[in-house]
């Protein structure tokens, strides 16, 4: 049965928005393992536009379950990994113009730059995940590159609106899981992974976690606003005696 890493960067997004101190992405991560997740994840991307150094550090202290750290393979960004420690790091790309990781980590290109930050990781004790598309040469490399798991990116399927691109994307995944899970490398999937199209990918075979944000973000804030209504209601006029 796959495990749920949840992803609360975009809680930090809301913060942002107008640099205050709510909400604290902190607060979400424990509403979160309250909920029964088995990992949380945050990315601290260049930029700094939703997760904070801070948000990192402290979290490090107050994370129960696994805490997964998505980064680029950046010096600067393996440097903070190794000091913070986190329990896996996730390789992804990163352009400053995208709006999200867009596409995975071509790990054949960049293979030397990959080998140096895995290397860094490694010396650290922390273990290693690449984001990568899911085509057999971006498998076979990761596996070489000696990591302990590969995150399937599986926008192309989310994104999918033919039921036929769907489906083949599907394929894809699920190929692309044997082959990884044959090398011996530990499968995670994510990105774009929503209450409705989660289900195909949950139950690829031997699916260890999947990584999911926006979709979970996106509801909490939607469940959870008649009830803030109602309290900032109650306080501005509460029941007269
Ligand atoms: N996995 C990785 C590597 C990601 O970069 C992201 C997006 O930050 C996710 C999973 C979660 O994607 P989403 O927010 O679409 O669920």
């Amino acid at each position: 049965m796959a495990t749920l890493g949840v992803n609360i960067d975009h809680v930090a997004t809301l913060r942002q928005a107008r640099r205050t101190v709510e909400p604290d992405p902190v607060w979400a991560a424990a509403l979160a393992e309250l909920g029964g997740a088995d990992a949380i994840t945050v990315h601290l991307r260049e930029d700094r536009r939703h997760i904070q150094d801070r948000d990192l550090e402290v979290l490090r202290q107050t994370v129960q379950v696994k805490l997964n750290l998505e980064g680029a393979i950046a010096p600067e960004m393996v440097a903070i990994a190794c000091r913070v420690k986190p329990d896996q790091v996730t390789l992804v790309p990163e352009r400053r113009e995208e709006i999200t990781t867009e596409g995975g980590l071509d790990v054949v290109t960049h293979r030397a730059a990959t080998a140096a930050a895995i290397r860094r990781l490694h010396d650290a004790g922390i273990a290693v995940s690449l984001f990568i598309d899911p085509s057999p040469p971006q498998i076979e490399c990761s596996a070489e590159l000696g990591v302990e798991a590969v995150e399937l990116h599986t926008g192309t399927y989310a994104n999918a609106t033919a039921d036929g691109d769907r489906a083949a994307s599907l394929l894809d995944l699920a190929r692309g899981g044997a082959l990884a899970r044959s090398a011996g490398l530990t499968l995670n999937a994510g990105h774009g992974l929503t209450y409705r199209n989660v289900t195909p990918i949950a139950r690829i075979d031997g699916m260890h976690e999947l990584n999911i944000g926006h979709s979970i973000v996106a509801r909490a804030v939607l469940v959870g606003f008649t009830q803030a209504v109602r309290e900032m209601r109650a306080i501005i006029s509460p029941a007269q005696p």
